[in-house]
């Protein structure tokens, strides 16, 4: 075996098959009699060019993947230790008649991925919880023994309200996003006057903003075109970015926060910038996931929970619009969301 003297003379069946093969994107083999007759590029590309006319012992060298293929049953395996190291694949077999069996590796890589990211997300939230959660316990049981000064009962007494406040919010953060998740395919209906809703918003934070010397611009273009939209989810959109420029754009003294909303195209154009200290570069690509911050004591001191932008992220994906964050130390940042018009 393993020459192409072995070959079948039926050319013509051959041609289909190849035909058929090069159509599939997963590395794909078909085997007659432990010998690979047709295998498509990404299948030569990941056990070897030569694999064709070749005892399937030889092309596939991975014991349990060779067990399970040569017994000739339909079904599949998960399994790692072909090509690139740690890569998973998952290996169909199928016989299509006469011997002849069809193995397919599909990639498995991006379903593990998403399944590792669904459990750290689960380990983060846990642990998020948890923080506040033991404070709570701790001055709860420090309360529970009595005999302290009436001063340090009412600390303890308002760390416990801080703390439970604190997973309150987390807890509320966590129920939008995954009312966000949720409505991923559903389109959003209400006509939404974007202008309005950064007019409000801007209402809302102007107090604080000016309490730390921050000045606060406003700009929405006259007439601007509605947006179909979600209404709480576009407010909390809003309401994130706002509350990211006040709560870490008002630093330097002079420090100005700028909102603004305009037609672009078929879009409609938020831009909120602020002129604090910037997001350091190497941060910016990782900073729209769960619970990811810069400067945990600074977003846990401001009252943050590291889902504003992930809430921003999936709302403005949900909306079919786009999201954009530049920043440059010691200048600023500027986030831009496009939301397109109202058709
Ligand atoms: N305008 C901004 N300027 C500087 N850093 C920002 C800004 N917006 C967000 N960040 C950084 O991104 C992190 C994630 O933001 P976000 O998801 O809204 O969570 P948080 O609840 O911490 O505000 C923040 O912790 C902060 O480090
Ligand atoms: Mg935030």
């Amino acid at each position: 075996m393993g020459s192409s003297a072995t070959l079948p003379p039926m050319a013509k069946r051959n041609d289909s098959i190849r035909a058929l093969l090069d159509a599939l994107d997963d590395p794909s083999l078909v085997v007659e009699r432990q010998v690979v007759q047709t295998a498509n590029a990404p299948a030569r590309e990941l056990l070897g060019e030569g694999i064709e006319g070749r005892d399937l012992r030889l092309a596939i060298r991975h014991p349990r993947a060779l067990e399970f293929a040569l017994a000739g049953e339909a079904g599949e395996i998960e399994l790692t230790g072909i090509g690139e190291l740690g890569r998973p694949w998952r290996l169909s077999v199928r016989p299509i008649g006469d011997g002849t069996l069809l193995l397919r590796l599909v990639d498995r890589s991006r379903v593990h991925a998403a399944e590792k990211l669904r459990v750290d997300f689960v380990a983060n939230a846990s642990h998020e919880l948890r923080t506040p959660l033991t404070a709570v316990l701790g001055y709860a049981e420090s309360l529970e023994d009595g005999d302290l000064e009436p001063e340090l009962v009412s600390r303890f007494a308002s760390t416990i309200s801080g703390e439970a406040k604190r997973m309150l919010r987390i807890i509320e953060d966590l129920m939008s996003l995954s009312r966000i998740e949720a409505d991923r395919f559903v389109a959003p209906a209400d006509d939404i006057s974007l202008g309005a809703i950064l007019r409000s918003s801007v209402e809302n934070i102007r107090a604080t903003a000016e309490q730390c010397g921050c000045d606060v611009q406003l700009d929405v273009q006259d007439g601007l075109p509605q947006v179909q939209g979600d209404f709480p989810q576009l407010v909390q959109m809003i309401d994130n970015l706002l509350s990211n420029a006040v709560r870490y754009g008002c630093v330097a003294p002079e420090c100005k926060i700028r909102a603004s909303a305009q037609a672009d195209g078929h879009w409609v154009r938020i831009d909120v910038s602020d002129t604090g200290p910037g997001i350091p570069r190497d941060h910016l690509p990782f900073i729209t996931r769960r619970f990811y911050r810069v400067d945990e004591a600074r977003s846990r001191d401001s009252g943050g929970t590291g889902l504003g932008l992930a809430i921003v992220k999936h709302a403005v994906e949900r909306h079919r619009g786009s999201l954009s964050i530049d920043s440059k130390i010691g200048e600023g940042t500027i986030v831009t969301v496009r939301l397109p018009v109202a058709g």
